[in-house]
């Protein structure tokens, strides 16, 4: 389901002498299915954004449209609940909010919440925890006795137990080693790819963000700047200077690379394969030539 804003404004302390406008009138769409980035720097609107789109908090002004469900400031509490179920939020820390005596405790009681049955929830939460790569022996393990990276991994099997069409998470991988970060990431690429859950990922990492992401979202000042594919994004003459952000490395070096050599390039690489590939192909046409 696609996921539309319209004119969408979000004002923190409304009523008070000093009004935080985190989002003014922002329009745009996310489509069905695909992996997005939301990046810009701290203070942006990055997380009032994905709050909106979970409905944790209500929009001030403008329509909230998540496949058929349209919500506004008028919207009942209960037509809200329903669309928390299609929205699964990992947010900052996911860890933080664990708590129950077992991880089994903790994955079930999401599910037991809108009305699963005891047997059927424990079945998803075997299943959940396999996805994220712990087996069963840790169902009856407390969550306290892991360490940080199988906490977060708890968390998230927890928010995976509600089947949620569209996932958001806010800086997953923060804290994590690089290899826990891959993993994670890959995760969600799994999940993308085979069930369709369409993703949005608040990331500071634009190396993460080029390699994952098909539609990168950058808010600066409560504002939507641009959007379009990490190419589109980080080639932007103005993204440095507008945002405040760097993009990734490895385009800077493809481009005093290809500067050096004076090879001719279509799209500028992002990522280390990309740029591993323009070589290669560079030095393979040299080579034929002689
Ligand atoms: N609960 C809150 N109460 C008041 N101001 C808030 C609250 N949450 C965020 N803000 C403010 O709203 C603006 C946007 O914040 P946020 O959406 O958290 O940005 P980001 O996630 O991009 O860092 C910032 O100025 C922030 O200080
Ligand atoms: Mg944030």
């Amino acid at each position: 389901m696609d996921i539309q804003l319209n004119n969408v404004s979000y004002t923190y302390d409304a009523n008070t002498a000093q009004p935080i406008h985190a989002l003014a009138s922002t329009t745009l769409t996310i489509q069905s299915g695909t992996f997005n980035a939301i990046i810009g720097p701290t203070g942006s609107g990055k997380s009032t954004l994905i709050k909106l789109i979970n409905a944790l908090l209500i929009p001030d002004t403008g329509t909230i449209r998540i496949g058929r469900k349209t919500y506004t400031h008028h919207t009942p509490p209960s037509t809200i609940k329903e669309l928390r179920k299609l929205v699964g939020t990992v947010i900052q820390f996911p860890e933080m909010q664990l708590f129950g005596q077992t991880v089994e405790e903790d994955i079930i009681f999401g599910p037991m919440n809108y009305g699963v049955s005891k047997d059927v929830a424990q079945e998803i939460a075997q299943e959940k925890l396999q996805l994220v790569g712990l087996d069963n022996s840790y169902l009856t393990v407390s969550p306290f006795d892991l360490s940080g990276g199988e906490q977060r991994r708890v968390a998230i099997a927890g928010i995976l137990a509600l089947e949620p069409e569209i996932l958001i998470l806010d800086e997953p991988t923060i804290g994590l080693d690089p290899k826990g970060q891959k993993a994670l990431l890959d995760l969600f690429k799994q999940l993308n790819q085979t069930l369709g859950v369409t993703i949005i990922l608040i990331s500071h990492q634009m190396e993460q963000v080029a390699q994952y992401a098909e539609q990168v979202f950058v808010i600066e000042a409560g504002r939507l700047l641009i959007t379009g594919s990490p190419q589109e994004v980080f080639t932007w003459d103005n993204f440095a200077s507008q945002t405040g952000l760097k993009p990734p490395a490895v385009m800077e070096i493809a481009r005093d690379v290809a500067d050096t050599f004076a090879w001719p390039i279509d799209n500028l690489p992002l990522t280390v394969t990309e740029l591993a590939d323009m070589i290669a192909k560079h030095m393979k046409g040299g080579s034929d030539e002689r």
